[in-house]
């Protein structure tokens, strides 16, 4: 064997490699995240290849004090780190072996770096995932607060950015209730995706030897194995479920930092994000800026990025491994460190936020957001509605040209516009009235949003629960 070649498979090669091959074919850099995780992986197997007796007790307890040394080093940050060992499976192995001696050298028995490096990779995102569950309950507690003290005020709700109709603000909230319990729901379903265990399918085929995998399985704390060695070592199905779903949430994400920049503007002035996550200019003494939404919402634009870069990597890959797939870590873990601070960011500064009522009354004063209801009104009086909608429309023109508000006009204007205007249009000239006639499930009526309030409370104390029991 070429004696300046320790690779663990140098054995058919004559020459070492090239210094630039090795700088394209080392993931070290990147993989080590996967230390912990690895070396979970590894005590699981050792325990396994105990009860086959390929290892005997002692051995394997070796193996596990050597890997637990290992956990240390890397934790104090003793462990290091070379290129030249390709990645983080490999150096763990070489130290073990450094560390135990030959028995280490057992320890990839009936095992291949590809459903070793699955098996790692679904392992971390399980456990990115709770973390990003318990930030997304944190998001929606703070969202809920928000819509709780919200439950009186009204603000124009938007469409093209126009004001449209008023809405109550905790309805407008509950909202991004709504988004971000479904982006909850998603990232479940990533964790079921991510519990199907890779290990112990080998290179490809299986392996030669009378395995367990179930109890290997069970002490990971996988749901089961995988039924395919094949499509266990090729599949990256869960990295993408977890970049989809990590997208979808930061385009919501995305949305509610747009909204609370727009809303902070001097032009909207309807809330105030807390200083402490806002920024100053160095040139404007008088700035304060929305940075922190900014930043989140171009975060999403990097998400999303790393979900169309797995994708695109994973597309036309024939069966089974193909070291592209050595690639897939870097979306993932770019992705989750987004998320780790995103999530909470937003969290923090939604509970934080400063709303300010009387502006967002006072816009929904303005802009006609009543004019439907007048259309509404006429209808209800007998006149067609596409007869109504421009009579109210012309209303509209007239507000405009003489600076009045729907409110303001006359009963001599109102009877030219149509002759079946009575008194009862000032009562209905009223945003309080307005939302309260939006009664309609899910809408936007006091009693209506009372409703979905109580509803999201109820849902938020389901998902604490369900949290309590995946710890
Ligand atoms: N570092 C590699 C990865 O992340 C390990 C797998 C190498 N397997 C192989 N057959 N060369 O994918």
């Amino acid at each position: 064997m070429n004696e300046e070649n320790n690779k663990f498979w140098s054995g058919r090669f004559e020459q070492p490699p090239h210094e630039l091959f090795e700088l394209l074919n080392a993931s070290i850099s990147f993989d080590w995240r996967l230390a912990p995780y690895d070396i979970q992986g590894s005590i699981a197997h050792a325990h396994m290849l105990a009860g086959i007796g390929v290892l005997t007790k002692e051995e394997s307890e070796q193996v596990e004090n050597g890997l637990g040394q290992i956990m240390t080093e890397i934790a104090q940050g003793d462990f290091e780190l070379l290129l030249a060992d390709e990645d983080i499976h490999s150096a763990i192995e070489k130290r073990l072996i450094e560390i135990i001696g030959d028995t280490g050298k057992k320890l990839h028995t009936a095992r291949s770096r590809n459903d070793q490096v699955a098996t790692g990779l679904a392992l971390y995102i399980q456990d990115q995932v709770r973390q990003h569950l318990t930030d997304i309950t944190w998001l929606l507690e703070s969202i809920l607060k928000q819509a709780q003290s919200g439950e009186s005020v009204i603000l124009p709700g938007y469409t093209h950015l126009q004001r449209a109709q008023p809405v109550l603000l905790a309805h407008h909230f509950l909202a991004y209730y709504e988004m971000f319990s479904r982006d909850y729901i998603r990232f479940w379903r990533v964790l079921e995706a991510a519990r199907v265990m890779p290990l112990g399918a080998g290179a490809l085929a299986g392996v030669n030897y009378p395995i367990n995998r179930e109890e290997t399985a069970a002490e990971l704390g996988f749901e089961r194995p995988g039924v395919n060695s094949i499509d266990d070592v090729s599949n990256r199905d869960f990295a993408l479920d977890y970049l989809s779903a990590a997208s979808n949430l930061s385009v919501h994400l995305s949305r509610l930092a747009a909204e609370l920049i727009l809303w902070t503007s001097a032009e909207f002035g309807y809330a105030e994000i807390a200083d402490a996550f806002s920024s100053g200019s160095s040139i404007m003494p008088q700035k304060k800026n929305a940075d922190a939404c900014e930043l989140i919402r171009a975060r999403a634009a990097k998400v999303a990025a790393n979900h169309q870069g797995l994708t695109s990597l994973l597309t036309g890959l024939p069966l089974a491994y193909n070291k592209d797939m050595q690639e897939d870590k870097l979306y993932v873990f770019d992705t989750t460190d987004t998320l780790l601070v995103t999530i909470p960011v937003m969290a923090e500064m939604v509970v934080t936020l400063e709303i300010n009522a009387e502006r967002m009354r006072t816009a929904a004063e303005e802009g006609f957001t009543l004019a439907t209801d007048v259309a509404d009104y006429l209808a209800g009086k007998g006149i067609p509605f596409r007869d109504a909608h421009r009579i109210v429309g012309q209303l509209v023109r007239k507000c405009i040209d003489e600076n009045k508000k729907l409110d303001q006009l006359t009963q001599d204007d109102l009877q030219k516009a149509s002759p079946v205007f009575d008194d009862s249009y000032y009562q209905l000239v009223d945003l309080q009235a307005a939302v309260e006639r939006k009664d309609s499930y899910g809408g936007t009526a006091p009693r209506r949003v009372a409703e979905q309030l109580a509803d999201a409370a109820q849902r938020l104390e389901g998902i604490k629960k369900a949290l309590t029991e995946l710890e």
